[in-house]
């Protein structure tokens, strides 16, 4: 592999204090949040990090795959301990998720926006402008009980992946090397990442908690959209997310629903 991740070499660019400090650093492995989850199942401590080159059975949100070209994306999960209540795991996301964008954003000078539950995407050039998917975040948790063990977010970033592969992607994929036309160092991307994880980390452990940012950074929020869930199709306008990170939407007839888990397609025409 041309610029396979090195434990090294990654260890090196680290500029935490926790996160990445125990460091476990994959060729290939079935899921990198099976990995973490097994670590976190075994007493591994908050700031474990694993990675992988490839995953031959990575997983999305809603049970799908998660389909990465060997050496080209960065495939990462993060071992949290938090003390939080399980209602609010989803902080753990919000934190990861903008962590990633502001990463992003150093590194390539893209400006990532959100979308829920915890895309990042960005909009493509031209008129049409729909939103294309960068990375994706699955979150799972490790529970004895109603208690809260461990939580595992992974995250999927497509980094290096050539335009003329990304139809091996989910539809409506793009990648960092898409958008700017310039490979990033993935080893820079994930210690930059890292260091902002940390950060945010502290600033909630300090009261400072995520949810009004992530609200806020949110392209979903005002627009005509289609939720997908398991159970169906609603249509109405994304109002705004509650606390937790449940997406508010008004239907036609008035009422408001509210979605923990589903997909979301924005309208064409905004
Ligand atoms: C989604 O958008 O559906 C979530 C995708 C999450 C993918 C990442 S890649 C690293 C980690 N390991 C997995 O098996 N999945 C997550």
């Amino acid at each position: 592999m041309a610029d396979a991740l090195e434990h090294e070499r990654i260890a090196s660019l680290l500029r935490t204090q926790r996160w990445g400090r125990n460091l476990v650093v994959l060729e290939r492995t079935r899921s990198t949040n099976d990995v973490a989850k097994e670590l976190g199942l075994r007493g591994a401590p908050e700031g474990t990090v694993v990675v992988a080159d490839e995953q031959t059975a990575g997983r999305g949100r809603m049970g799908r795959r998660w389909v990465a070209p060997p050496g080209t994306c960065l495939l990462c999960s993060l071992l949290f301990r938090p003390s939080l209540p399980l209602s609010r795991v989803g902080w753990l996301t919000m934190l990861t998720t903008m962590a990633a964008a502001d990463a992003v954003e150093r590194l390539t000078g893209l400006r990532p926006g959100l979308k829920w539950p915890n895309d990042l995407v960005v909009r493509a050039r031209g008129p049409a402008g729909e939103w294309k998917k960068l990375a994706g975040v699955l979150t799972e948790t490790g529970l004895t009980g109603d208690r809260l063990d461990f939580v595992v977010v992974g995250i999927g970033i497509n980094v290096n992946v050539p335009p003329d592969r990304l139809s091996e992607l989910a539809p409506g994929a793009t990648s960092l090397l898409a958008e700017t036309g310039r490979r990033t160092d993935r080893a820079e991307l994930l210690a930059t990442f890292l260091a902002e994880v940390e950060r945010r980390m502290e600033g909630l452990r300090n009261g400072d908690l995520p949810y009004a940012e992530w609200a806020a950074r949110l392209v979903t929020t005002g627009r005509r959209v289609a939720v997908h869930t398991s159970t169906g199709v609603v249509t109405g306008t994304a109002e705004g997310v509650d606390e937790e990170g449940r997406l508010l939407v008004r239907a036609a007839d008035g009422a408001v629903h509210r979605f923990l888990a589903g997909d979301v397609t924005l309208s064409q025409s905004e």
